[in-house]
């Protein structure tokens, strides 16, 4: 590898600069990785000894089910208990954990002893609502301090919580609440994003509105003060049922296996998963990751500018920031708003150090110029990171220079909702090279195959697998453990198939190219083209439609959609725009399709599956490929 520091040849390799080592964590990545390769379970262990257990484990890993690995078998575990009750006996009680600032500006910083106080009242909540241990709570909500405050009550109590991003709409809302069976849905009056107001607690009438579901209580945090639907002897106000509450809430004692939430994930069904993460491997993984990746440091000001309803939040806003005791930034609103300096002025106002955010934000800022991060200083700012989707070069050389003065390295971590944390992902001391997440973490194995599942060549394109098991992994789809392991372990046997496509270079470098199978990544929002699909067929003009995605400047991806109408419909470019509300409307505005075009035929094969790849080459004017399996 040659050296190449601040040229704008993406092909150079950044080496990190004499002050990034002499304050990083770990210095030998060398020496650490292959200490982790021969002794992963040693390596989890020491690490999971860092914190905090009521009980110390059995069984580092029981592999004796594959692929149900169960990790720290016979820990007595509780994740809340290391993100908070561990802290107030030292000097962090008093530590601001989260400084917030709202879209309208207004500002509110909570401490680690208050913030636990805020759970344990909650917690009292949610208990004198009747939730039990193993209880689903659904939490709908705004970027307000009470997300996690909600998502870190049920945890203590032993519950498992279902967070549904705030950006999806009433079918996506109701679907979720349905599979996972809450009795309990906690959400707002309301959600400020982009000057405008999004009407979370309608979407949740609406999506309660049929009656079918076992939804007995709705407790709703106001944010707006708006004027909103009411159900009596259902609705709650999270105010007055926390005046009542008691702050006094021991923590449940867990095993280390019992789950701690479940997070729904598009896949290439129109049925979201449910994937199972729990209380000990989920928070051993993630502390960790955080520690050595972001190098959190006490008088660091960290900013994972992600939405808490997605598996970054969790892992990376809640869990893991919470348990290395550090300060996080939260912003509630939209990032241009109201001027394109947004994110910029609130990393000058808050010395913000690390930066974490995604590729489709950092083009979106670069389309609007350099000279809005030049307003602002930013020289507090030591780390960056990148998630999501693959970071085209052109936006980590912009994001490098015009974010990070040239001096920060950017950790672009790629991971899965599915991995818990990240997978593969630089530390601060590995050299890196724009556009690869550079090499698995420690005691990760990562290996790229072919179709029948053998390790390709260096640089040639091939699927990625993780062949080792690691603590965060998630342990299910909870209700269907038949679709997890179809999904996920039986196309390479002993191998966990990620869905994505990647090479290897001859330095070991990974680059990811993408999804494989029909899931999109839009604006870094992983969304299915089956879930786009039946949205669109449940419009009463619709009798058969395929989404696919197709390259886009800003979101990475854009969905197009091809529709055949029902007998009697005409194909008006009103009636495409109405389709494409409805999908807004249905799944979310992040689902709405670019464009709707409509056919009278789809490429299907012999058993009648669309061949969407098919008309993607046709979109891009690609070669068709193999179309020895199209019917017609
Ligand atoms: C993609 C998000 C390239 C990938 C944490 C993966 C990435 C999917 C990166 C998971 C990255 C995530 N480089 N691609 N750094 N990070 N991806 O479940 O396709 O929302 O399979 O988790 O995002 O999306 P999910």
């Amino acid at each position: 590898m040659q050296d190449g520091v601040v040229t704008l040849d993406h092909k150079s390799v950044y080496r990190p600069s004499e002050e990034v080592i002499a304050r990083a964590r770990i210095k030998d990545w060398d020496a650490l990785s292959a200490y982790a390769a021969e002794n992963p379970l040693a390596f989890w262990a020491e690490r999971a000894e860092e914190l905090e257990w009521f009980k110390r484990w059995d069984q580092v890993l029981d592999d004796s089910n594959k692929p149900f690995f169960k990790w720290f078998v016979g820990g007595k575990f509780n994740i809340v208990h290391n993100a908070l009750d561990r802290h107030l006996t030292t000097w962090r009680r008093n530590k601001v954990a989260y400084i917030w600032q709202g879209e309208d500006f207004s500002e509110r910083m909570i401490a680690y002893g208050e913030l636990h106080r805020e759970v344990s009242k909650f917690a009292n909540v949610l208990k004198s609502l009747g939730v039990q241990k193993g209880d689903r709570v659904t939490i709908y909500m705004g970027r307000v301090i009470e997300l996690p405050v909600a998502m870190l009550a049920c945890a203590r109590i032993g519950a498992v919580h279902s967070v549904v991003y705030g950006g999806f709409s009433v079918e996506a809302l109701r679907g979720r609440i349905a599979d996972s069976q809450s009795k309990i849905v906690v959400t707002c009056d309301g959600a400020y994003v982009n000057g405008k107001v999004v009407e979370l607690k309608q979407i949740v009438d609406d999506a309660l509105k049929p009656g079918d579901l076992p939804v007995e209580k709705v407790i709703v945090y106001r944010r707006t003060g708006r004027e909103i639907g009411w159900v009596e002897g259902r609705d709650h106000w999270w105010h007055d049922l926390m005046a009542q509450a008691s702050p006094n809430c021991p923590v449940e004692v867990m095993d280390a296996e019992d789950p701690l939430f479940i997070l729904y994930t598009s896949g290439s069904t129109g049925k979201p998963k449910a994937l199972l993460h729990t209380h000990g491997g989920y928070a051993v993984y993630t502390y960790t990751t955080l520690r050595y990746v972001f190098d959190v440091q006490d008088e660091d000001r960290y900013w994972c500018a992600a939405d808490p309803g997605w598996i970054t939040g969790h892992s990376y806003i809640v869990y893991a920031p919470l348990m290395n005791g550090v300060t996080s930034i939260m912003y509630e609103g939209g990032p241009s708003y109201p001027a394109p300096d947004r994110w910029w002025s609130i990393v000058e106002q808050y010395r913000v150090s690390i930066l974490y955010c995604a590729p489709t934000a950092i083009r979106g800022f670069m389309r609007f110029g350099e000279e809005w991060p030049r307003k602002h200083d930013m020289s507090s700012l030591r780390l960056l990171g990148s998630v999501g989707e693959p970071i085209n070069p052109e936006a980590w050389l912009w994001f490098y220079h015009n974010v990070g003065g040239g001096r920060c390295p950017i950790m672009d971590t790629w991971w899965q909702t599915e991995t818990g944390g990240f997978m593969i992902t630089p530390l601060p001391v590995v050299p890196l090279k724009p556009g690869s997440a550079t090499r698995p973490f420690f005691g990760i194995k990562a290996e790229v195959v072919d179709d029948a599942g053998n390790p390709v060549k260096p640089n040639e394109e091939g699927y990625l697998t993780i062949t080792v098991p690691w603590p965060g992994m998630a342990r299910t789809i909870y209700g269907d453990p038949d679709r997890y392991v179809q999904t996920y372990w039986a196309r390479y046997p002993g191998r966990y198939f990620t869905g994505d496509s990647a090479r290897v270079d001859e330095d070991g470098y990974f680059w990811i190219i993408g999804r494989v199978d029909d899931v999109l990544k839009v604006s870094g929002y992983r969304l299915g083209t089956a879930e786009v699909e039946s949205a669109l067929v449940s419009h009463p003009a619709v009798a058969e439609a395929a989404a696919i995605g197709l390259p886009h400047e800003v979101r990475g991806n854009a969905i197009y959609t091809y529709v055949i109408l029902r007998a009697g419909y005409e194909g008006t470019p009103e009636l495409a725009e109405e389709l494409r509300q409805h999908v807004a409307k249905v799944m979310g505005p992040i689902a709405r399709p670019e464009r709707v075009e409509f056919v009278t035929r789809l490429p299907k094969t012999r058993s009648g599956k669309i061949m969407r790849r098919v008309l993607k080459a046709r979109a891009l004017g690609l070669p068709e490929g193999d179309l020895t399996t199209l019917e017609e």
